[in-house]
């Protein structure tokens, strides 16, 4: 079987090999890799665990993957072509060859700082090409990468150390983002304040400005490459080793780090990279994802680099210093396959057609979008005014927690769908339930979807809690795994994903928990309870609507940009509210629940159906709260 798709007809046979035997189907796939050890068993798995083995007693390492498998054919091709901030900036391009041996001098510095196998270590770096190395560099000595954000609070950079007790920080000084000089080190020394178990930081030079190095604690990157030498044995892992923890929001409180673990994230992401997008070897391909995110290291690192491709990696923003900047990007690297963001597009949208004009978008042949729905009209314009109405538009929906894209067009093969993410890919088996958890079987079904068999990169745990797992995933729907998102299969058997059906928001395609928000907002001083709410919002999909109940109410506009300002600080500037109120109750239950479905609407402007409040503790607030919207 050659694994590369290339008709609605393959595809077809694709998907139902890999129903009735995937075993062989994901072996067959696996076997293209470099194994130092083979596997006993392909697939062992229960989802009561959740207990889920891919390649079970292999050995590999997934850079070798990359590198030594890679540099036969691929030394002098173009690994990462990285475009700075500052159009006027020198752009970089890095082959496989200098990005294996800048990889093996890392690996180097890290073992000489006492990095082993299994060590955590923070990558909190801006889009810079170190930030590539330096995954893969933890990769290739075995120790856990967990990359957070670099827009993250120190509070919330700190959390994430102390959960994973980490053992180093990898930074740089500053992160240029659009007009903005970001201080990350500075906010590295703050968060270090509250967590102890890092030893030593990491600090590459990009911005120049003056940071304070701790003795003992913080080294130079540039000082401690020089003098490494640029080979390296790769460190030889477990299948079922972890590869790396990347923090997500959830319904709960804290944000959790989903794992995910060597082999089968290897085969996945490759595959899906291939087949998604149609990579063809000769083909420039842009992701415009933060690493931060599991989108940047699914589909700017591991899965374009396992598959050989040009990987495009942009350090600014869309609209800096313009707003045709990323046309400007494609048009300068003919670009071919071009993924982003659907609050990426609907904020271009609103600056119309001009800033596209100066630019040929001639090499485009694939446009891809993720991280939440994409609404018809942004689909539409996309399509239209990017692709130029020839380019498949591939709506991929995934999530962190999958590793890899799960339900998606395969460009040029799946037939387009405005707003559909269509088909499930090989392996994916997507089933729709209602609220008792009856699959909810044939076309024209709406309700929970859920997976009913594991794929290769699903996660395997939380780190450091495994129950967590158990109950966020594997709970709700017994021997199913649940994404907590709505999904509708239509009279052609298409999904189309309707967003969350738990209490998590999704912000400009970034996941935000209500609680978690909450938890901030209480943290001021003068609030007494708080409920956040998603409501829609023209550019960011939804946005953040928070009611508060305050110890006073004087100056309510100093308040609210004061309870702004402590979301902030806690979280990043992501989570700040788009709108606070303040209120003098929230409705509540008579077991004392809030009763968020009125908030939506309220917050939705959405007043038309209050539904019956009849049974609420204080139905009088309603009225309150309403009034106060409109005046707000
Ligand atoms: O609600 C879905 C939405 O984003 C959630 C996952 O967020 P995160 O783990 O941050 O990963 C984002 C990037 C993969 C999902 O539960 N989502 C993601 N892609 C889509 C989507 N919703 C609709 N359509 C999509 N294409």
């Amino acid at each position: 079987m050659n694994h590369r798709i290339k008709t609605l007809s393959n595809y077809i046979h694709h998907y139902e090999k890999s129903i009735q035997d995937p075993e062989a189907f994901w072996g067959e796939i696996a076997s293209i890799f470099q194994w130092k050890k083979p596997w006993k068993k392909i697939l062992s798995w229960n989802f009561e665990g959740p207990d889920i083995k891919w390649f079970d007693g292999a050995q590999l390492n997934i850079t070798e993957n990359i590198f030594e498998r890679l540099l036969p054919t691929h030394a002098e091709k173009t690994a990462i072509l990285w475009e700075p901030n500052n159009p006027n900036d020198k752009s970089q391009k890095i082959t496989y060859q200098e990005l294996f041996h800048l990889t093996c001098q890392f690996s180097n510095v890290l073992e000489s700082h006492g990095v082993k196998k299994g060590d955590r270590v923070i990558i909190y770096m801006p889009m810079i090409p170190e930030a590539a190395i330096a995954m893969l560099a933890c990769a290739r000595v075995g120790a856990i990468h967990s990359v957070v954000f670099a827009g993250f609070s120190a509070t919330a950079l700190a959390d994430r150390i102390n959960d994973c007790k980490a053992k180093m920080v990898l930074t740089a000084d500053g992160n240029y983002r659009g007009a903005k000089n970001i201080p990350v080190k500075a906010v590295v020394d703050e968060a270090l304040e509250k967590a102890p178990s890092v030893k030593k930081v990491i600090v590459c030079q990009r911005t120049g400005e003056t940071v304070i190095m701790i003795p003992d604690r913080d080294i130079w990157w540039h000082d401690v490459m020089e003098g490494q030498s640029n080979q390296h044995a790769a460190v030889s892992m477990d299948a079922e080793d972890s590869l790396f923890i990347l923090y997500t929001s959830g319904s709960t409180g804290k944000p959790k780090g989903v794992v995910h673990s060597t082999a089968g994230y290897m085969v996945y992401t490759y595959y899906s990279f291939l087949n998604v997008f149609q990579y063809n070897p000769t083909d420039i391909y842009w992701c415009t994802a933060d690493i931060g995110w599991i989108t940047g290291h699914s589909y700017i690192i591991y899965g374009p680099l396992l598959a050989g491709a040009t990987s495009v990696m942009f350090e600014g923003v869309p609209t800096y210093p313009h707003p045709g900047r990323f046309w400007e990007i494609i048009d300068k690297f003919k670009i071919n396959q071009f993924y982003t963001a659907p609050t990426a597009i609907r904020a271009l949208q609103a600056y119309g057609l001009d800033p596209i004009t100066p630019y040929s978008l001639a090499s485009l042949t694939v446009i891809g979008s993720v991280g939440e729905p994409i609404n018809e009209e942004a689909w539409h314009w996309y399509h239209t005014n990017i692709g130029k109405g020839k380019c498949p538009l591939v709506d991929t929906w995934w999530q962190t927690e999958t590793g890899g894209i799960m339900i998606s067009p395969l460009a040029g093969i799946t037939p387009n769908k405005p707003a559909h993410a269509s088909l499930p890919l090989p392996g994916i088996q997507p089933v729709i339930v209602d609220a008792e958890g009856n699959e909810l079987k044939g076309n024209n079904v709406e309700g929970n979807l859920c997976i009913a068999f594991p794929w290769p990169s699903i996660i395997r745990t939380t780190y450091g809690d495994h129950k967590r797992c158990k109950e966020t995933y594997f709970s709700t729907y017994p021997g199913m795994y649940f994404t907590g998102d709505g999904a509708k299969r239509d009279h052609d058997g298409y999904f189309r994903i309707l967003g969350r059906v738990d209490d998590v928001i999704n912000v400009s395609g970034h996941r935000m928990g209500t609680a978690e928000v909450e938890n901030a907002i209480n943290e001021h001083p003068k609030v007494i309870e708080s409920a956040v709410v998603g409501y829609p919002h023209d550019i960011k999909g939804q946005g953040i609507y928070a009611f508060v109940i305050c110890e006073s109410s004087d100056d309510i506009a100093k308040l609210s940009e004061e309870i702004k300002d402590t979301v902030r600080k806690i979280i990043g500037p992501i989570a700040k509210p788009d709108v606070v109120q303040i209120v003098p109750g929230l409705p509540k239950t008579r077991s004392g629940k809030i009763m968020r479905r009125i908030l939506r609407k309220v917050a939705s402007q959405d007043l038309s159906n209050m539904g019956d409040t009849s049974t609420l503790l204080n139905p009088e607030v309603v009225e309150e709260i309403i009034k106060g919207a409109q005046k707000n």
